[in-house]
């Protein structure tokens, strides 16, 4: 018989118990506590359900699970013992065709980890979009695992056993997370350029950047959007409504990484709205409103360590005497922005007014580990922290690590170690403060020469405008002292002042709105990492949603991942959103 999940719904207990058996491991008790928990207002909402019932299990209960699934590759899937839900995961990640290396790589890691821990790893070995995570992968985070604390890996694993079953149950209910599959596909492909062999960087105005820009901008065409880039580069899709004089309601994110960035960092802002208008477009459905799709063609900073130059130009505030600005190789942005034939006189026009806009809603990884712990898919931003950065170079003497006396050196290399451990014991005093030195140079540096120079940057962020102002405060006194003890000259270089942005109540309950008629509840957290809607509050109300993040919520490092169910489900509670769409009333 096939099971729907209309049937899970309506039929009995036992028929619900019996219909789950396969979806957790040996470990019935979670569907029988389930069920008195339905009818479900959607798939997601009886995923929750059953995970909760998981994370609300005594440790006893959950230790039980665990050790009810057998180990990766071990001795019960070479003799053919496991169920047939693990023999078929384990062979789809490839771990039927380990190589002699790879197979003896696998025991040693399952004894070092049953040893550590006092019980099996384990990991949802499909991955991210069900097709299979690949052996160097699942090898790497094993030994990447195997180093963590106990009580990290017993919610690690009931997280990993979460997500096995949410992967069982759209196999057992025949779902598809088709926005998710295409969001993470589009993100994959778009990987592919870069500005770095074997790592995804995709800096302002580079080959890499423009061939993304091209591809967003074919892509919004295909979904029924009329496409152009402005001449800061950001791509600008609008859907347009059949009222000409309608207001803009607007989204979007930033397409240039990190160095070594993650692939969703930004994209899934872009790709996703993408998605959510291809499906409308499909349908032939309009909205009451324009709806604008914007790639932000720069947020990192990366070239020209300027942060947000594509949502500073549409919120009218981009600074034109940045175009001056050089990058590491001497070449300004103005020449950069020439060189692929933007008009750089243009920019100022690039300005939305304000009289013409709803809103503007950016859907984001959330790039920490706040609904990855609390076992959420999404949640509603509530504000997003200020930050503010710098460039700190110090000068001190140059002179022969033999010979010079400790009590004589002026080593600015030392100066820097003593400010980066500063910082961190200021921002370390209060809960939403973060500081942190990202760069650290000695240029020109010797094994045998004492440092005479040495560069470093400083981020310093709060969701709270005045706890960040006191500590910057704070931490510019320190490096005062410290360099008047060590007689080091500085130069203080302010690169980004950012205030907090807080998020429109109205959009936020509007958004929370669509996730509960998505069947998740609501839940809002803040944001630490900056965005471009910190700039798009200058011009209209803004609000976030954000999209959980695996792997312990790593981000800015390519071990940034998301589930296919997770962005489905968040490109279903954009739409939902866009269909529910009430302007604010004044
Ligand atoms: C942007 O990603 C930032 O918060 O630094
Ligand atoms: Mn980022
Ligand atoms: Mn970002």
């Amino acid at each position: 018989m096939t099971i729907t999940f209309d049937f899970l719904n309506r039929c009995d207990a036992d028929a619900f118990i019996q219909a789950l058996h396969g979806i957790y491991e040996h470990s019935p008790w979670i569907a029988a506590r389930a069920a008195g928990g339905r009818p479900f207002a959607s798939p997601a909402a009886l995923k929750l359900a059953l995970q909760q019932v998981v994370t609300g299990a005594s440790e006893d209960e959950q230790l039980g699970l665990i050790r009810a699934h057998p180990e990766l590759a071990g001795k019960a899937a070479v003799a053919g013992q496991l169920t047939k839900e693990s023999t078929d995961e384990q062979a789809r990640a490839g771990l039927g065709n380990c190589s002699e290396h790879e197979f003896a790589q696998l025991q040693a890691l399952n004894a070092g980890y049953n040893r550590k821990f006092g019980f099996p790893f384990i990991l949802a070995v499909k991955g991210p979009v069900g097709n299979g995570l690949g052996r160097s992968t699942i090898i790497d985070t094993f030994g990447r695992r195997l180093k963590n604390r106990r009580s990290d890996e017993i919610a690690e694993n009931l997280r990993q056993i979460g997500r096995i079953a949410e992967l069982r149950l759209n196999d057992l209910l025949g779902i598809r997370p088709d926005f998710g599959i295409e969001i993470l596909a589009r993100a994959d492909s778009l990987a592919q350029w870069s500005d770095e062999e074997g790592a995804l960087t995709c800096a302002y105005m580079t080959e890499a950047h423009h061939r993304v820009a091209a591809q967003l901008a074919q892509w919004m065409r295909d979904a029924g959007m009329q496409v152009a880039i402005d001449s800061v580069g950001n791509v600008v899709g609008r859907y347009l409504s059949d009222d000409p004089d309608a207001k803009t309601l607007m989204t979007g994110s930033h397409y240039d990484t990190v160095r070594n960035g993650g692939r969703y960092d930004g994209r899934e802002g872009i790709l996703l709205p993408i998605a959510a208008v291809r499906h409308l477009h499909e349908r032939g459905e309009k909205l009451p409103f324009h709806l604008e799709v914007i790639g932000f063609a720069e947020e990192e900073g990366v070239r020209f360590q300027s942060i947000f130059l594509g949502s500073s130009a549409v919120a009218g505030v981009f600074d034109m005497a940045l175009l001056e600005r050089s990058d590491a190789d001497g070449i300004t942005m103005r020449t950069a922005l020439q060189a692929a034939g933007h008009r750089v006189e243009d920019i100022p026009a690039i300005a939305r007014k304000p009289s013409e806009l709803l809103g503007f809603i950016e859907v984001h990884i959330e790039q920490g580990p706040v609904l990855l712990e609390h076992g959420l898919p999404v949640g509603v931003v509530t504000s997003i922290a200020g930050s503010s950065r710098y460039l700190l170079d110090l000068t001190g003497m140059a002179s022969h690590a033999g010979t010079t006396p400790m009590a004589m050196r002026r080593d600015a290399a030392a100066a820097a170690a003593e400010i980066v451990l500063h910082v961190e014991r200021r921002c370390s005093r209060e809960p939403a403060l973060v500081g942190t030195v990202g760069q650290l140079q000695v240029p020109n540096g010797s094994v045998n020469v004492v440092p005479g120079a040495c560069r470093l940057s400083l981020d310093i962020r709060a969701a709270d405008d005045a706890v960040r102002e006191a500590a910057v405060a704070d931490v510019l006194k320190e490096i005062e002292a410290i360099c008047a003890r060590r007689q080091i000259d500085f130069l203080l270089t302010p690169i980004v002042s950012a205030q907090a942005a807080p998020c429109a109540p109205w959009l936020m309950a509007q958004l929370e709105h669509a996730a509960a008629r998505c069947g998740v509840p609501p839940f809002r957290l803040p944001s630490g990492a900056g965005h471009d809607a910190m700039m798009m509050a200058g011009i209209t109300d803004i609000a976030m949603l954000f999209t959980r993040c695996g792997n312990g919520g790593i981000s800015h490092n390519p071990l940034e991942t998301m589930t296919a169910d997770d962005a489905d489900l968040s490109c279903r509670v954009f739409l939902e959103f866009l269909r529910g769409f009430q302007p604010k009333t004044m």
